[in-house]
Formats: C-alpha cells, structure tokens, sequence
C-alpha cells in the first residue's frame, strides 16, 4: 500500500504508529535513494520508543543499539550503506546484536534483504511533489497491525 507522507509532521506521525506496534523479532526495512528520508523516518520511530536524547546517524558505525528501558523494547538501528557484501553481516554480528530486539535496517538490500521474515515491514521511500511517498509490504506477521491508514 501507499502513504502520503507529505511534511515531516507526517513522517513523525508513521513513525509513532509503526513503534506502537513493534515487537522484538521484527525488521523495518528502509529503502530508498540518498535523501530519501529513511534515517528521519528511522529517528521518529526511536523516539516514539522512549528515547529521550539525540539518534546518531548509523551510516558510520553501521550498528547503533538502544537499551530497553528506556525504550519500550530492545532496539538496534544499522545502516548497511558501506557493506560490500551481504556476507559482511555475520561479520558484524547482526544476529547476536538482535536477540530479543527489533532492528531498523537502512540500505537493507546491502546485507541480503529481510523481505523473507515475517517480521518484515519494507518501507520504500520515495520523493514527491510534496514530501515524501512511503511504499509498504507487511510480512505476515504484521497481519492486522499494519501501521497505516
Ligand atoms: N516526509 C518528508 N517531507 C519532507 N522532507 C522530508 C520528509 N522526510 C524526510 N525529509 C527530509 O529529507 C532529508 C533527508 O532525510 P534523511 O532521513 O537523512 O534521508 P536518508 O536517511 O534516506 O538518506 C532531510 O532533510 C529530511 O528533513
Ligand atoms: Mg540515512
């Protein structure tokens, strides 16, 4: 389905309703070009958690974790840009890093896709005329709390 997410205002709204409901298990994967609004939408939904202070942007460290609490669960946001290869994620321990969390995965096609796990939520960023257009496939564990409309 298709998300007008005309202003930020509108971005920080899908990225409350997405956190409201996050379980540990799940990806939101964020796709889209540089620009795209993939670390903004990533930010609202990390301070919808609970996260009080300033989200660091991953796309240098690849991997930032947020403790539960003060968020309401386990999360760690990564930005795979600068993987070479998919195989470089068992490298950096995404597996461990996401035991008992949920993970927000910016550039997810660099570390192999998520769209295989039924905890997957892929977002598709695109620009509009006005703001920005969110492109969403819902895994199948996602049936009846898809965060739109
Ligand atoms: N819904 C929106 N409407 C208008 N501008 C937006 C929207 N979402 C994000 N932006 C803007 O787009 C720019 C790039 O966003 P960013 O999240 O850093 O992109 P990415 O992480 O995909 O490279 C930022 O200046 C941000 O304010
Ligand atoms: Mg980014």
């Amino acid at each position: 389905m298709k998300l007008a997410l005309p202003d930020l205002g509108a971005t920080a709204r899908f990225g409350a309703a997405i956190a409201a409901e996050l379980r540990p298990g799940d990806v939101v994967a964020l796709s889209g070009g540089l620009g795209a609004g993939k670390t903004t939408l990533a930010r609202a939904i990390i301070a919808a958690l609970g996260h009080g202070g300033e989200v660091l942007s991953p796309s240098f460290a690849i991997i930032e974790t947020y403790d539960s609490p003060p968020l309401r669960l386990p999360l760690v946001h990564a930005d795979f840009y600068r993987l070479n290869r998919p195989d470089e994620v068992e490298e950096l321990g995404l597996d461990d890093y996401r035991s008992d969390a949920a993970l927000l995965a910016e550039w997810p096609e660099n570390a192999g896709g998520f769209a295989h796990e039924p905890g997957c939520l892929a977002i598709t960023l695109e620009s509009s005329e006005s703001g920005r257009i969110a492109i969403v496939k819902a895994g199948q564990d996602w049936l009846g709390r898809v965060p739109c409309q």
